[in-house]
């Protein structure tokens, strides 16, 4: 990744949100804690002061080495790992309840890994869950000033790869993709890849809900980035951006 540490800057902005579940689960009940897709353990390092670390265990999950290094640079004390297997190692010998947080990570995950890690999640009592959401009106139709506005206020380049990639901006679920997506100039090259919209929200709950009961369901506006959009482009954004949930074991 060409500027790492600028897409790990990015990444703290949402981090209030991404905590979300501190509020609707009893964290003392739970002695590990997985967070699957951890980056540079920004996350963990959060929930480090809230939990009793003689006997809750944090163990960050990648499959990044590059950024797991700076994970383990800024906190050697915590587990930062590449093994799933590892990770299994330490669900077995945990003696309360284990809880694996997904934040922002779904969405990069490719579809035939999804089998595979709705069985790995249904080994945990708790399972929570943030990423991003369609807007349920996506298919509305965006007006050509809206666009022609936008356009103005970001690189040429930028928009042209954007519309290649993901096509016109001319209904309101390439305009939130875009609006989501824009910021990441250090990271471009890859983050205009990533399908933001891809998280499975309905095959999750299907997997889940024979042996799990929602606790928390959350579809929502992610108001750090409609104030930034209307700052910066003058656009009010009134549909949902973000989905958060967790399951608990019945
Ligand atoms: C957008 S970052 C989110 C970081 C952090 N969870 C947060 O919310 O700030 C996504 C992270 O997930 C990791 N990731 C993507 N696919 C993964 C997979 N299949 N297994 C483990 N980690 C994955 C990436 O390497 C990246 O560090």
């Amino acid at each position: 990744m060409k500027n790492l540490n600028g897409y790990i800057r990015k990444l703290e902005k949402g981090m209030e949100d991404k905590l979300f579940f501190l509020k609707h689960i009893d964290i003392e009940e739970y002695s590990l804690i997985v967070e699957f897709g951890c980056a540079n353990g920004r996350l963990l390092r959060r929930i480090e002061p809230v939990i009793n670390k003689q006997e809750t265990k944090l163990v960050g999950f990648d499959i990044n080495e590059e950024i797991l290094e700076i994970a383990k640079n800024i906190s050697p004390e915590m587990t930062f790992t590449s093994k799933w297997d590892e990770v299994l190692n330490y669900l077995k010998e945990t003696k309360k309840k284990s809880l694996i947080i997904f934040s922002s990570v779904w969405h990069e995950i490719s579809a035939d890994y999804h089998e595979k890690i709705f069985e790995e999640m249904k080994k945990f009592s708790c399972i929570v869950i943030r990423d991003m959401k369609a807007p349920i009106t996506g298919a509305e139709p965006i007006d050509a000033p809206t666009r022609e506005r936008i356009k103005k206020m970001v690189p040429e380049w930028q928009f042209k790869e954007f519309e290649d990639k993901w096509g016109r901006i001319d209904n309101k679920k390439t305009l939130y993709r875009f609006l989501l997506m824009y910021t990441y100039l250090d990271n471009w090259e890859n983050e205009i890849k990533e399908d933001y919209f891809s998280t499975p929200w309905a095959e999750i709950n299907w997997a889940l809900e024979k042996d799990f009961s929602i606790i928390y369901l959350n579809s929502y506006t992610l108001e750090y980035k409609k104030e930034e959009i209307a700052r910066i482009f003058h656009h009010t954004m009134h549909d949902i951006t973000h989905h958060q949930v967790i399951y608990v074991k019945k």
